[in-house]
């Protein structure tokens, strides 16, 4: 890049950093970056980490003892681990992270209430115990036909207080509006990838991701139960979201 177009470019290269070049591209695929996979979605959507964070903050709201925390699609397991980790008001809550992609194993250790298992968060059986279940950008490669079962398995499982914490990334409302979300993301990761490995990333997804918007997906979470379902956080069209199982209308029973 020249000096003129650098002067004129949105693309913010840190001091001392490089601009990504093609030689170091990888192909997109849950298993080739399952080495390193935290670091490549933190570089890929910004604000990533302060999602997790926040995410490590409302954990503490709903994990009790007596209960299971569950994390789909748990990737290499860190975010379970830090609520493992930093809920300490527990003494014997479980914590079950599940994961579809096998080599993601590399990255997991058991602990006494800490678990991974590779399963199919779609067929599998959930515990009946869960006080909180978190998904952080995994539905969008849920097959569309299979996001209600899933979203009604949760709340079916979840204790009454219990919470849905998870993320997605959402389609705008209209063309307008989307056309420049995208693009100011493109804006965003070009500051770590190359051009090249952004356009190819975005044709491996086509057949793997399927967003959805907010409005179907909050209709679809009312459905199945779900009340108070609140955005606490936002980075572009990256959004996270809670869902509350409220205690059942049990006072006027008599
Ligand atoms: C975009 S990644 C997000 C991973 C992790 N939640 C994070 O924030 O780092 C989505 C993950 O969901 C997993 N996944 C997709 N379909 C799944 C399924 N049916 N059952 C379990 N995991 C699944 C993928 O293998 C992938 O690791």
């Amino acid at each position: 890049m020249s000096e003129k177009d650098q002067s004129f470019s949105l693309i913010h290269t840190p001091h001392g950093q490089t601009r990504p070049n093609e030689e170091s591209d990888t192909k997109f695929s849950f298993t080739n970056f399952s080495k390193e996979f935290d670091d490549h979605i933190d570089k890929s959507i910004r604000g990533y980490s302060t999602l997790r964070q926040d995410v490590l903050s409302i954990s503490r709201y709903f994990v009790e003892d007596d209960t299971t925390v569950l994390d789909l699609g748990c990737s290499q397991g860190s975010l379970l681990r830090k609520m493992y980790e930093n809920n300490d008001h527990v003494t014997n809550t479980e914590y079950l992270g599940v994961e579809i992609n096998d080599s993601f194993q590399q990255h997991w250790k058991d602990e006494d209430r800490l678990r991974y298992i590779v399963d199919d968060i779609t067929t599998m059986e959930f515990p009946k115990d869960l006080s909180l279940v978190t998904s952080l950008f995994t539905f969008q490669f849920i097959p569309e036909r299979k996001r209600v079962p899933l979203m009604e398995k949760i709340y079916d499982n979840l204790i009454e207080g219990g919470g849905f914490v998870f993320s997605e990334k959402l389609l705008s409302i209209g063309g307008k509006v989307q056309n420049m979300m995208e693009f100011m993301y493109y804006d965003y990761k070009r500051e770590h990838f190359t051009e090249k490995e952004i356009l190819d990333k975005e044709i491996e997804l086509r057949h793997l991701a399927k967003l959805t918007n907010e409005d179907l997906l909050i209709k679809q979470l009312l459905g199945v139960g779900f009340r108070q379902i609140q955005t606490f956080w936002r980075n572009f069209n990256f959004v996270g979201m809670v869902a509350l199982k409220l205690p059942s209308n049990n006072w006027d029973k008599k």
